[in-house]
């Protein structure tokens, strides 16, 4: 696969969720410390309640997986609107040992976040020498093809020496400064495994597979990983109108 794009269509949203829950599985299994990073949005949520479920919770190996996240919203750590407070309440709070949980700090100013996560990343790479920084990174598409919080004609886009930036201005609410993992940073993965459920995915996916230049194309795992979109029936753009 590659450098290519591969796209897997499921029938529904539920179906996505499992699909997205196995690949997260085989890429975590065999590693004897795995990392994940999750991403917000409504998009990952069935599957993040999914791996709370006792069916998939007992396939997950908790004590050697750890979990990052892709970007946060300036907003504090237990407001509805944070990533973190969203994953940690669908799932991680129940069943990752605390310590193997990276959220964003978003105490300080979003370029002091960004760089106090930098370093957090730095030193968890430092214990997989010679790995990328991640096994899986989960991402979803915004309407107007931003990933994580990296949007259309940003100079975050173009930032190639840090691995996380703080950025002042959201094109879409909600209207907070974020703090988001760059291009480079989230490309330094196994897999880069995109979520997209539902007919309003449909227009942006096609602008991004007739191969716009969004920020949702430019994301590519990079040395070798996989990029994959995971779809369901209503998302896919290549349907019948
Ligand atoms: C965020 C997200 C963002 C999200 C897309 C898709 O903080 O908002 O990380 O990049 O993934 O906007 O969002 P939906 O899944 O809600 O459509």
């Amino acid at each position: 696969m590659s450098a290519a794009r591969h796209i897997i269509v499921q029938a529904d949203a539920a179906t996505v969720a499992e699909a997205a829950a196995r690949r997260l599985i085989a890429r975590v299994a065999a590693m004897p410390v795995a990392a994940v990073c999750l991403t917000g949005g409504s998009s990952p949520q069935a599957l993040y309640r999914l791996l709370a479920t006792p069916r998939w919770r007992a396939e997950i190996p908790w004590p050697r997986v750890h979990w990052f996240l892709g970007d946060e919203r300036a907003v504090p750590p237990d407001d509805p609107l944070s990533n973190g407070a969203m994953a940690r309440e669908a799932f991680l709070d129940r069943c990752a040992p605390r310590g193997n949980v990276h959220m964003i700090a978003t105490a300080t100013s979003p370029d002091a976040a960004a760089r106090a996560y930098e370093s957090e990343l730095e030193d968890f790479h430092h214990h997989r020498p010679g790995l990328p920084l991640f096994d899986l990174v989960l991402l979803g598409v915004g309407p107007d093809g931003h990933v994580a919080s990296l949007f259309p004609g940003a100079p975050a886009l173009e930032e190639h020496d840090r691995l996380v930036i703080g950025v002042d201005r959201a094109n879409v609410a909600p209207f907070v400064p974020r703090i988001t993992l760059t291009l480079s940073c989230l490309a330094s993965t196994r897999e880069m495994l995109f979520l997209a459920t539902g007919r309003g995915k449909r227009d942006i996916l096609r602008r991004v597979f007739a191969g716009e230049d969004l920020p949702a194309n430019r994301a590519r795992a990079d040395g070798g990983g996989d990029t994959v979109w995971l779809l369901d029936e209503a998302a896919d753009p290549r349907a019948a109108a």
